[in-house]
């Protein structure tokens, strides 16, 4: 045990920073423009997606909840006792404590996060809270394979990863395959996984839930261009930027999208990338999938479909995966 912090393990596998400039570079030169969703969470950029959460138009995150709450004991019952648990993502503590509290003798908690500062601090006050329970903590980019502390297991219970959220929309669907193909090889034989995802539905239920009437979503998507500006040293003039945001019947995805309302030249790092009126840049994907669409992306990245459980409108659905033994 760590003498400085209640942690029982901390391991950083942090990667070097300066992929921010060169992949927006690589963004914004290519046609169409886009530039990475996951360059959304700075801290104004986490506190706005905190309140896009508890949006009225925003679904999932409540929906999500509640089911999980309902179908917490059957997934501890498939889990059995002594699992260590693998969080992608230190999201809504409530969620996960959902169902850490439904597992019999959980033998760990990992929390895996890139946000050094945010991953410790929620561990830490989980290992303060929680004094019975193993709690570590991996910074790492949970989109690359990385490796679990070694964690001494009296008994001999799964390795299950807990990736709630629908994060898993914000891949392509051969990202989704590759994403989980690495999540099977880190729990091994026998493991699980345990994920939250998005269902398809109707058409004006998910654009609103993405172009918020508050303007949150908005906000959320044009402090990207803050963002670049602040820390890259561009020169985007934000206000002549705005937020679009549809659901893409044909490819099974919401876009987001930030639309110049004008011929502009805006430079990052120096180079100039020049906008006509309307062009947009293309920020992020979120696919939504019926369930037997995403148990398909499941099997191709090595998982048995075991459960899934949907709320009674139908509007998210949580998953319980199991590699072969
Ligand atoms: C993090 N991710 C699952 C959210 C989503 O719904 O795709 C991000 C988001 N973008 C706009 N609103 C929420």
């Amino acid at each position: 045990m760590n003498q400085d912090t209640a942690l029982a393990s901390y391991d950083d596998f942090a990667p070097e920073s300066g992929d921010f400039l060169t992949e927006v570079i690589d963004g914004l030169s290519g046609d169409p423009k886009t530039l990475p969703c996951k360059y959304f969470y700075d801290e104004c950029g986490s506190d706005l997606f905190q309140k896009i959460c508890k949006l009225p138009e925003y679904y999932p995150t409540r929906t999500e909840t509640r089911l999980l709450s309902d179908c917490a004991p059957d997934i501890a019952a498939s889990i059995g006792a002594h699992c260590r648990l693998i969080e992608y993502g230190t999201g809504s503590s409530e969620k996960m404590r959902i169902v850490l509290n439904a597992l019999e003798q959980p033998a760990a908690f990992i929390a895996v996060d890139i946000s050094r500062e945010h991953l410790l601090q929620a561990t830490e006050a989980l290992a303060d809270d929680l004094p019975g329970l193993d709690v570590h903590a991996v910074c790492a980019d949970f989109t690359k394979p990385f490796e679990l502390p070694a964690i001494k297991v009296a008994e001999n219970g799964k390795a299950v990863v807990f990736f709630p959220g629908s994060s898993i929309g914000n891949f392509d669907q051969e990202g989704a395959v590759d994403f989980l193909a690495n999540a099977a090889s880190l729990v091994g034989s026998g493991g699980g996984l345990v994920i939250g995802v998005d269902l398809k539905k109707d058409t004006a239920v998910l654009n609103a839930a993405y172009d918020d009437a508050a303007g949150v979503t908005a906000a959320f998507n044009l402090n990207l261009l803050t963002r670049i500006n602040r820390e890259l040293n561009g020169t985007f003039d934000v206000s002549s930027f705005s937020h679009r945001a549809f659901y893409n019947e044909d490819l099974g995805r919401i876009e987001m999208h930030l639309v110049s309302s004008r011929v502009q030249t805006a430079k990052v790092g120096g180079k100039p990338f020049k906008f006509i009126a309307g062009e947009t840049i293309h920020t992020e994907n979120s696919y939504k999938y019926t369930v037997d669409e995403f148990q398909e992306i499941g099997r191709k990245a090595g998982f048995r479909p075991v459960q899934a459980w949907t709320d009674r409108d139908n509007l998210f659905s949580v998953h319980y995966f199991e590699t072969a033994a």
